[in-house]
């Protein structure tokens, strides 16, 4: 089983400060069939380790900004939770999780399989128009698994030289993608799925105290550009969504650049906040912002911290700039 490279670059993270002996990370699997950008492979164990910390356990985890559903998935194949309900806004992503909420994953499987791939036979593929949402889960599939970064946004291409040179079929893996989806098949009867803006679900859980939220929204790091070029849907009213989080019953965890803007917003709504590094694609280490209502019980990780330096700054900042642009 191969281990995210995160994990391997932080072990510390990972290790109890109680005890000296790793937390048990082999066990993450990839569950998901897309190669996301801005994944949240990583973040599985530590979100494994906030679900467990809830009694009674959660009836349904709902995440908003979905992509592609690692978190989600491994609430339901772990048995975090029920169900899922799952959201994502995007409709090429949207077709996959539609096609294997309405039964469709195993024909995915079987064309995945069929399929021979061919710069050819991808353009071919994808240029089709008037299509079912099954065989455009198939366009989106082959898209992701064919893109430079598995990036579907405008502008985006094919990979050009790839894994070893393999180019276009570097990131193809017929067999294994099968596998996911004849699992995902399994669980399909569990998951709600809906194509529409994550903030209004949000609203329509807030008052159930039996629903958590996972919240990884589209990031707002190196401005709206930064955005663009990874996800077609990248403008979200983030003002909006942390009112809706104050109003949430339940519990909520959410992921963040770490910026001062977000990091000024969060102590605005009197969230908590913890800074824990990550590397992100260029490999350059990062540190990620995680909010929520209570996050104590991630002290026990050494690598995390308290934004405590920037978060004093932020609030000097705050107190210069004129209350208008908040409002
Ligand atoms: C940071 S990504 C989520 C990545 C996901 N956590 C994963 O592990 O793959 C944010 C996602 O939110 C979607 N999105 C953007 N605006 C949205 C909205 N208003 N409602 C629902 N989804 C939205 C984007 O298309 C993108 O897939």
């Amino acid at each position: 089983m191969k281990i995210p490279k995160q994990q391997l670059l932080f072990p510390e993270l990972y290790r109890d400060k109680v005890s000296p002996k790793p937390v048990n990370v082999a066990s993450v699997p990839q569950r998901s069939p897309f190669r996301y950008p801005g994944g949240k492979t990583w973040f599985v164990p530590v979100f494994r380790d906030w679900m467990v910390n809830h009694y009674p356990k959660p009836e349904i985890l709902v995440e908003p900004f979905v992509g592609g559903g690692i978190i989600s998935l491994t609430a339901l194949f772990e048995d975090l939770v029920s169900r899922v309900v799952m959201v994502e806004i995007d409709e090429n992503i949207a077709a996959v999780w539609q096609s294997v909420v309405d039964g469709h994953a195993e024909w995915l499987a079987k064309k995945i399989l069929d399929f021979d791939l061919t710069k050819e036979a991808v353009i071919q593929e994808i240029s089709k128009t008037d299509i079912s949402v099954k065989e455009k889960a198939f366009q989106t599939i082959l898209k992701n698994r064919t893109f430079h970064g598995g990036i579907l946004a405008e502008g985006s291409g094919f990979l050009k030289h790839g894994e070893n040179g393999k180019g276009i079929r570097s990131r193809w893996y017929p067999a294994t993608l099968a596998k996911r989806f004849g699992n995902l098949k399994l669980v399909a009867d569990r998951i709600t799925f809906r194509q529409e803006d994550g903030l209004g679900v949000i609203r329509e859980y807030s008052q159930r105290g039996d629903v958590v939220f996972f919240i990884d929204p589209p990031y707002t790091a190196g401005g709206k550009k930064a955005g663009k070029r990874l996800y077609r849907h990248f403008t979200l009213d983030h003002e909006h969504l942390f009112t809706l989080c104050e109003s949430v019953k339940g519990d909520f965890l959410m992921t963040y650049d770490n910026t001062d803007e977000v990091k000024t917003m969060a102590r605005r709504h009197g969230f908590q906040m913890r800074l824990i590094p990550m590397k992100n694609t260029h490999h350059t280490t990062m540190e990620e912002l995680v909010i929520g209502k209570d996050l104590k019980w991630m002290d026990r990780y050494p690598a995390v911290h308290e934004p405590v330096a920037e978060y004093n700054k932020a609030v000097k900042r705050e107190r210069k700039v004129p209350t208008k642009r908040y409002q």
